[in-house]
């Protein structure tokens, strides 16, 4: 099968954002405790972190990771998580039937931030508590010694300021399953005078309000509509989730998801834009889609603790999914969504990091190691930073649940105008054919010269990577790949994920 693509260097999408290579860590399941920290593990550090899932964390090259929830976020108390940790109470976790020690709060996190190079992305609770407590937690977290909160942390051991620039205001409040749940006018309502007053001690943080959980909610896009007609002028960006499942074990319907997330970011980016002429505003909000990933291997087992027939259990296996290769291929399809769509779409993250639903899974007192996952997350992080091209793609496609004529390729397209390079992300979609693909280069202005083609395949879409055999799935050196007469050509197998990068000079 043929497919063809031409890439113009004046063909633009928008810079990327680097920040759509974030992630997201919860108090949930092993996610935190086990996950990142453990100070019996053989690789801790002094402050009791994994030194061998640091080092994972760190190649991936995360710009912000979204922090402490999620669900957790809404009855949370920031304060039981700071002072000295043998005085801190032990609660019962609402969202997820658990015990939560407290052991790692804001302190802890903002230090494995430094360790790992990364930085924090706060969430406020604003399911079972309010406007008050947010403020106390940005003071404390952000404001001068000299007065109350500032002069408290110093005391617990931090006298500079964290500087966290990134705010939720709260998690998935359009979700009834939330602690605190609130209709889209509640919400609005206290969204935006939350916003006012975190305005009043620093105009220049950069706050996200939240939109739908997912694009099937009853509410939405109304709820987008409303909120952001309270909040328009005081917040920079809206926050959508989406998972996706392969419920009914179709792999050309599970593919072919990444344009139901088209659809839904196009059409928020829609409503932006409408609530921004309501108000004659010359202000832009953003799409911040602060979670995203594949999520249902894990349902079944989950049912127990999640019913609490299991008691209330601190740090349970819980959406410990493990991910096969058919997972690489939808999250390649994934980020080239968000590389397409750069130009509504500002910030992103991988929901989760470690252990719960994750491209990072731990053994306690064990081993870490990469899940499938890991690798097109970590090939988009490091090589899909500059300016997303719009390709111009001819190839057959093929009918699916959520859209028709879906093509066998999805690519993306990103120029590094520093470093002279572009890359492209393909997925091929075909579950038998090879995609020959030619993709003309000649607006670039340049012959060009392939630097680097990485393939991941499998003949079995269900091949998974473990503790005993973790690189079952992994990238291999791709062969074939040339630049010639101008344009890239090679041949994508079936069912493969790839990046091939270009060097332009
Ligand atoms: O990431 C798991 C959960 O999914 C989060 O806690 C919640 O925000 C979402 O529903």
């Amino acid at each position: 099968m043929k497919a063809t693509a031409i890439a113009h260097k004046d063909y633009t999408i928008a810079r990327i954002d680097d920040r759509v290579y974030s992630a997201f860590l919860e108090h949930l399941g092993r996610a935190i405790y086990t996950g990142i920290y453990e100070p019996d593990h053989p690789t801790a550090d002094k402050n009791g972190m994994r030194g061998d899932v640091a080092q994972l964390v760190r190649d991936l090259n995360i710009p912000y990771v979204r922090y402490p929830g999620g669900n957790f976020v809404s009855a949370y108390n920031w304060e039981d998580g700071v002072g000295p940790r043998d005085q801190r109470p032990v609660r019962l976790d609402l969202a997820w039937h658990t015990s939560e020690s407290n052991q790692v709060g804001v302190h802890e996190f903002a230090d494995w931030c430094d360790t790992v190079g990364t930085k924090m992305m706060l969430a406020i609770n604003l399911g079972s508590r309010g406007l008050d407590e947010a403020r106390n937690f940005v003071e404390y977290v952000n404001g001068p010694t000299g007065s109350y909160w500032g002069d408290l942390r110093k005391k617990n051991g931090r006298a500079e300021p964290f500087d966290c620039r990134l705010w939720c205001l709260g998690n998935e409040m359009d979700g009834p399953w939330q602690v605190g749940h609130k209709t889209a006018e509640e919400y609005g309502r206290l969204a935006n005078e939350t916003a006012k007053a975190l305005r009043a001690f620093d105009k220049s943080l950069e706050l996200i309000v939240c939109g739908s959980s997912n694009s099937d909610m009853k509410t939405y896009p109304e709820w987008e509509r409303i909120v952001l007609e309270h909040t328009y002028e005081s917040v920079d960006h809206i926050s959508l989730h989406m998972y996706f499942a392969n419920r009914n074990k179709h792999p050309g319907n599970y593919l072919a998801l990444n344009h139901k997330l088209d659809r839904y970011i196009e059409t928020v980016a829609s409503t932006i834009n409408l609530v921004k002429a309501n108000k004659r505003s010359k202000h832009q909000v953003y799409i911040s889609f602060d979670e995203w990933n594949v999520w249902y291997h894990s349902n079944e087992q989950d049912r127990a603790i999640l019913a609490g027939n299991e008691g209330w259990p601190h740090a349970p296996r819980l959406l410990e999914d493990v991910y096969n290769f058919e997972d690489v291929l939808q999250v390649g399809c994934i980020l080239n969504t968000f590389i397409r769509r750069s130009d509504s779409v500002k910030i992103a993250c991988i929901a989760q990091l470690v252990n719960v639903i994750a491209p990072i899974m731990t053994d306690p007192m064990g081993a870490a190691w990469r899940q499938t996952i890991y690798y097109p997350y970590y090939f988009a992080s490091i090589f899909g930073r500059g300016t997303a091209l719009n390709l111009a793609v001819t190839c057959p496609g093929y009918d699916a649940d959520v859209a028709d004529n879906v093509p066998y390729l999805d690519i993306s397209g990103v120029h590094d105008e520093e470093g002279g390079t572009v890359s492209f992300f393909a997925v091929n979609r075909h579950p038998t054919e090879v995609l020959d693909l030619s993709l003309s280069l000649q607006g670039f202005g340049a012959q060009g010269r392939v630097i680097d083609h990485q393939v991941i395949t499998h003949p079995d879409l269900f091949a998974v990577n473990t503790a005993v055999n973790p690189m079952n799935v992994a990238p291999k050196q791709g062969a074939g790949a040339i630049v010639e007469d101008g344009a890239l050509k090679l041949g994508l197998p079936p069912f493969s994920y790839q990046v091939i990068r270009v060097a332009l000079t």
